[in-house]
């Protein structure tokens, strides 16, 4: 992928924020920071986990509220086992999880006195009509729903997901008030093909048509590379910045200061053990994380890698 920014961002940590700088050509020693963006982590479940199974994931178990809403008692290794009392109270990071439909009411109960956000894996454009499967915006929100993925390759392969269609989906997410995480990336075969760019440029700037300016940066965009979803493969960091850069960049064309404000995440099999390497990266705001964060233990380790 070419390099087409004359100027490269920079970051540094300060007070659990990500400072972006640009160094203007080489004049590196004139520095200023321009925006603060807050690090992102969101646990994308795909079609994992019963409602019982996220109150077991999810319980802060020294309330016992998951003993009690299931009138069974659980034992401390499960307490150990669940997210909040791990990352409920962490601060300087956001903290979201999507679950599948059905347990969407459980976690916003469950995650309502702590700091994590719940989000929908989807939702359909319009706000009611025959569109038997659908699930819209107002609906989610009516559960206390922050956010929606939107826009996932798993979406765009399995379920005919259309640019046209998500150009529909933000602009409806966002007036709805729901915050879209926006999935975008390459298949293999692109990369071998030398398409990511363009696939890339296409899909950030078709997904956006339907969001005005201002609200760009209400936006959160996920790089998710095909190849490395659910393979074990995780995309390099260097291949990771370079295709975050260039998305930023074209959400600059359309805004430099959304392109200031905007995360955009990496996601891929990011795991504990490489999240620390990709979240050092310049201008990777946090991780989308599908098989690891199935796991109390690796996603909170994860998210304190990102904070
Ligand atoms: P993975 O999935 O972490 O299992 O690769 C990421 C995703 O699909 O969002």
């Amino acid at each position: 992928m070419s390099r087409r920014f004359s100027t490269r961002p920079r970051f540094q940590h300060h007070e659990n924020r990500r400072i972006l700088s640009f160094a203007s050509g080489s004049a590196q020693s004139h520095l200023h920071a321009m925006s603060q963006r807050t690090p992102y982590v969101a646990a994308n479940w795909k079609m994992h986990k019963t409602i019982e199974e996220t109150e077991r994931f999810l319980a802060d178990l020294l309330q016992r509220r998951w003993s009690r809403t299931r009138a069974r008692d659980v034992g401390s290794e499960d307490s150990a086992a669940s997210l909040l009392p791990r990352v409920g109270a962490k601060e300087g990071v956001e903290v979201v999880v999507c679950p599948p439909y059905p347990s969407l009411k459980t976690a916003v109960e469950l995650c309502a006195q702590s700091r994590v956000r719940v989000a929908a894996q989807n939702m359909h454009e319009e706000e009611s009509g025959a569109f038997t499967g659908e699930v819209s915006a107002p609906m989610l929100l009516e559960l206390g729903v922050d956010a929606v993925v939107l826009g996932h390759s798993e979406r765009r392969t399995h379920f005919c997901e259309t640019d046209e269609a998500l150009a529909r989906k933000l602009p409806a997410a966002l007036e709805a008030g729901l915050e879209p995480i926006l999935c975008v990336g390459e298949t293999e075969a692109e990369r071998d093909a030398d398409a990511t760019e363009g696939v890339l440029l296409r899909q950030v700037t078709e997904d956006l048509t339907g969001v005005a300016d201002p609200n760009l940066a209400r936006v959160v965009i996920a790089y998710e590379p095909v190849w490395a979803i659910g393979t074990g493969r995780t995309a390099s960091p260097e291949q990771a910045r370079e295709a975050i850069e260039l998305i930023r960049r074209t959400v600059a064309g359309r805004s430099a200061d959304a392109a200031e404000e905007i995360r955009i995440l990496y996601g891929g099999s990011v795991k504990p053990a490489n999240a620390v390497e990709l979240m050092a990266e310049p201008g990777i705001d946090g991780a989308l994380v599908g098989g690891a964060s199935l796991d109390p233990g690796d996603f909170s380790a994860i998210v304190e890698a990102c904070g």
